[in-house]
């Protein structure tokens, strides 16, 4: 009997060692997206997640801790399933590749792979990359380090096992060329293109002995070896689905393996050659997804601006946070993150245009209507033109949204925007029709535009369901609808249900403050048109400064004290710390206010202030030259 093929999507699998961030949790979140709209188209859906837990950087880890790796991985597990519990993550299974189900396949495969002639062992002089886990060639080292991490790398000689990699580089090539949505977005398929025509592909080690890494699975036709980490892991997308997906549906192959560009090469080269060597088909489509930066700059520990998820859900709510998310950037490109766009995000988009549209529907028909809504189409006939182009309108803007091949090309951020144009259709319809001024002579009118808005609402909240389901639920449930699962319902304008109510609720996001900064800047400008004269000017002295010294003032996000370089040495508070860190200021040449009063600021005297200006996504930038010049030279 033919099965019904099931949608099958991918996050990676993560390692343990790192505790979630913003990027973990933005692959997850646009799986979760796609998952949730299939679900809600009625297919049925496998969404797959877990944990990457074999390796050197996990090994040596744990013995630092004074754990046994797996002990180590046991605990560090949790930080994922709990993140993924609060953010609302549906995911069907987790993987773990310590799972004995999962290293049992591994095994087999590795059998099948050796048996087919298609690992060889060979002597082998590597270079190594210990934090990366992984072996470069001299070719890809950029002046003689890791390529991808900069770090050093070590030459090691062994005899391991080679996945014969190589032969299939024109049957990937051909596959690529053949199925232009295996590889998106288009420019990561191109970068893979170019990666495979440019050079001749290598074989893949995908051994490591034993005594040099033991946390690993052991290969089951030489013990003395263990899998490489790569090897062992994509394999989990295989694995899974012998002992943790429903046998009643067929799932091979996946749908998507959404992955972040980071990790193309090793999904689009090293797992696609793997499955053509197990003569399995091949992925629908890869995703590569951009990287997420924070007020600029790459994110990182040492700079301490990697951004926690559970304090910004803890801060503004998961569903905030799940929309800005793909709002903000089109996905497949890069992002950059600021709390102060998030919460534009929140005023605008979910507080205005969505929580007062509600709110005002939900006001309205309770007191016009005592919270009834016709439920048959048939009642709700107008002829009246407005009524007829809202309703046309809206249609036709669900029926955009609702079309596969955006979803599944992870237009995410188009499907929003045009979401908010099915909110914006709404608002204006209300402010046209104006019910109020209806309501006494036209009541029959009236019921039929609340119809029209709470339709509309339960659509939006429909499509509202993928990206931030608790308040979607939370919409559903004020329409009055909680006795109907949205699983079930139809996403079409068409209903007939049985009797409603619907029930008011509180604001769904309070409009929050603006950083003050915005204001002060408008402030600032606004003065500025005053005319000055020449002798005003010459009362200012500003100074080229050179920072030679920088450093954060404890307590505070924004202070930074520099000392610097006017001629004289000056000590300096300025309130740029959001936008830069301390290390990347030092050697700049700077503009200096050197003739201000000193001020004391949390503490600490400022004797001058540096110049900046507000960039257009309201950062501060700070003024520079662009020539060497002295440091202490005046400006005119
Ligand atoms: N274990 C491997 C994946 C094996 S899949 C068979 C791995 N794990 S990871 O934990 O390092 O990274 C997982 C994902 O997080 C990657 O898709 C990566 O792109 C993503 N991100 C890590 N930092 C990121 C940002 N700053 N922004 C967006 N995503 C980023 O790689």
């Amino acid at each position: 009997m033919t099965q019904n093929k099931g949608f099958y999507i991918t996050t990676p699998i993560y390692y343990v060692n790192d505790i979630p961030h913003i990027g973990h949790a933005y692959t997850t979140i646009a799986a979760d997206i796609l998952a949730r709209y299939m679900k809600l188209k009625g297919k049925k859906v496998f969404f797959l997640t877990g944990t990457d837990e074999h390796g050197q950087k996990v090994e040596k880890a744990a013995i630092q801790r004074g754990k046994t790796p797996k002990e180590h991985a046991d605990s560090m597990v949790e930080n994922f399933k709990s993140l993924w519990k609060a953010l609302n993550i549906s995911n069907d299974a987790f993987i773990r590749t310590t799972d004995e189900e999962h290293k049992k396949v591994v095994r087999e495969i590795l059998q099948a792979l050796h048996d087919k002639g298609e690992i060889e062992k060979r002597k082998y002089c590597g270079m190594y990359c210990t934090p990366c886990e992984r072996f470069w060639t001299e070719k890809d080292l950029i002046d003689g380090k890791c390529p991808d991490c900069g770090r050093e790398v070590e030459c090691i000689e062994e005899e391991n096992y080679f996945f014969l990699m190589s032969k299939y580089q024109n049957a990937l090539i051909d596959y690529i060329e053949k199925n232009p949505d295996y590889i998106l977005p288009e420019t990561r398929k191109n970068e893979v293109l170019g990666f495979l025509k440019s050079k001749p592909l290598g074989d893949l080690c995908i051994s490591r002995p034993r005594q040099r890494l033991e946390w690993g699975i052991p290969f089951p036709f030489d013990e003395d070896y263990t899998t490489y980490v790569w090897f062992d892991a994509l394999l989990n997308y295989y694995s899974a689905l012998k002992y943790l997906a429903p046998e009643d549906t067929k799932w091979w192959p996946p749908d998507h393996h959404l992955i972040g560009k980071d990790i193309l090469t090793t999904h689009a080269v090293y797992w696609s050659t793997m499955l053509m060597a197990l003569e399995l088909p091949l992925p629908r489509n890869i995703f590569a997804h951009g990287w997420w930066t924070v007020e600029g700059r790459k994110m990182s520990k040492s700079l301490g601006n990697v951004v926690n998820p559970w304090e910004i859900i803890e801060k503004y709510g998961v569903d905030a946070f799940r929309y800005f998310l793909f709002r903000e950037v089109s996905f497949g490109l890069d992002g950059d993150f600021s709390e102060e766009a998030l919460v534009r995000r929140i005023n605008n988009d979910l507080a205005n245009d969505l929580g007062n549209l509600l709110n005002r529907f939900l006001a309205m028909n309770e007191k016009y209507m005592s919270g009834e809504v016709i439920t048959r189409l048939s009642e709700a006939k107008s002829e009246n033109p407005l009524d007829i182009e809202f309703v046309n309108s809206f249609i036709n803007t669900i029926n955009e949204i609702d079309n596969e091949i955006l979803w599944n090309q992870f237009k995410l951020n188009l499907v929003l925007e045009k979401l908010w144009h099915a909110i914006s259709l709404t608002n204006n319809y209300i402010a046209k029709t104006e019910p109020w001024k209806l309501v006494k002579e036209h009541k029959d009118r009236v019921k039929i535009i609340l119809f029209n808005v709470w339709n509309a609402l339960r659509l939006t909240s429909l499509f509202l369901m993928p990206f931030m389901p608790e308040t979607a639920q939370k919409i559903w449930k004020a329409l009055g609808l909680s006795g109907y699962e949205m699983e079930n319902s139809t996403i079409k304008w068409e209903v007939t249900l049985g009797e409603i109510k619907t029930q008011k609720i509180d604001q769904l996001f309070p409009r929050l403050e603006i950083k003050k900064e915005e204001d002060k800047a408008k402030m600032e400008e606004a003065k500025s048109d005053e005319l000055i004269s020449i002798e005003d000017f010459m009362k200012i002295k500003l100074k080229v400064g050179k920072v030679l010294s920088a450093e954060r003032i404890k307590g505070s996000k924004k202070l930074i004290r520099l000392i610097v370089d006017i001629g004289e040495e000056r000590q300096i508070v300025a309130g740029i710390g959001e936008q830069y860190a301390p290390e990347e200021l030092i050697g700049k040449s700077i503009v200096v206010l050197s003739n201000l009063k000193p001020a004391k600021l949390m503490g600490v005297e400022s004797q001058g202030m540096l110049l900046a200006a507000t960039g257009r996504d309201g950062k501060l930038s700070i003024l520079t030259l662009d020539r060497e010049v002295n440091a202490g030279a005046g400006i005119k």
